[in-house]
């Protein structure tokens, strides 16, 4: 586990039976989104206000073109934090529209031009890694210069597969769609390598499960050396 000063984080998602956050790879999860009961909308967008920051990976921004913005609860929009290495985010991403704040975290590698270009649309850019995005290192950024002290994880599986294999995932919580879409490349919850052996399995405590409208909605704690 990392022993940098971080905030508290937790990954949301809409998850189907099988697991999986989308119906095939590169299509946007907009599609199952619109399935969620509306009482279970209201808890993503109360989940959003009761956090400091939102992030999400830079390929879901290129795919769902998301907003990330609170908008069905009263309440403060929080920071959107998107991880983009090379700063090559489209300049016309909702999340970098003027509705909230938003943070492009980028390597030292990234081109001065694009970063001028996305500070130009209003949002912040910060170094944080040499080749690319360092996780830990943002997180110990946006505890430190941001003062965020909880951050919650809004996908897609790559980023989650690069928080939990940092150490880096606190909680998780799942709005459950009662789907089953298959397809043996389409993205589940978490990406990244197989693992070889159980050791590397992620441990988890289910610490509460209820319906939201007609969704279950699970929520887990994570163990780290347990
Ligand atoms: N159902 C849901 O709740 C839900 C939620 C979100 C997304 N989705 C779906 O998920 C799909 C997209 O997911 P995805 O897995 O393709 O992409 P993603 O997780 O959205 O984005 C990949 C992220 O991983 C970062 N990354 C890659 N390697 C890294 C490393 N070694 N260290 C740190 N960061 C690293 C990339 O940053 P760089 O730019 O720096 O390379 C990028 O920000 C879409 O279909 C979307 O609809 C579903």
């Amino acid at each position: 586990m990392s022993l940098r000063k971080r905030p508290y984080v937790l990954i949301m998602s809409e998850i189907t039976v099988d697991g999986k956050l989308t119906l095939q790879r590169g299509v946007s999860s907009k599609i199952l989104m619109k399935y969620m009961d509306h009482e279970t909308e209201i808890l993503l967008h109360a989940t959003r206000a009761e956090y400091d920051a939102i992030m999400v990976g830079s390929r879901t921004i290129a795919i769902d073109n998301s907003y990330l913005t609170v908008r069905l609860v009263e309440g403060t929009q929080p920071l959107r934090v998107i991880p983009n290495s090379m700063a090559d985010i489209s300049l016309d991403a909702n999340v970098l529209s003027r509705d909230a704040p938003t943070l492009i975290a980028v390597c030292a590698q990234a081109p001065s031009d694009r970063v001028t270009a996305i500070r130009e649309k209003g949002a912040d850019v910060v170094v944080a890694g040499e080749t690319r995005v360092d996780l830990p290192l943002l997180l110990q950024i946006l505890a430190e210069r941001y003062g965020v002290r909880r951050l919650m994880v809004e996908g897609g599986p790559t980023l989650n597969y690069h928080m939990l294999h940092n150490g880096l995932v606190d909680a998780v919580r799942l709005i459950h769609l009662p789907f089953i879409v298959g397809g043996e490349n389409t993205p589940s919850l978490v990406g990244g390598p197989h693992i070889t052996s159980e050791e590397e399995m992620h441990r988890l405590r289910l610490t509460d499960h209820y319906l939201c409208g007609s969704n279950l909605v699970t929520e887990y704690t994570v163990l780290y050396g347990e």
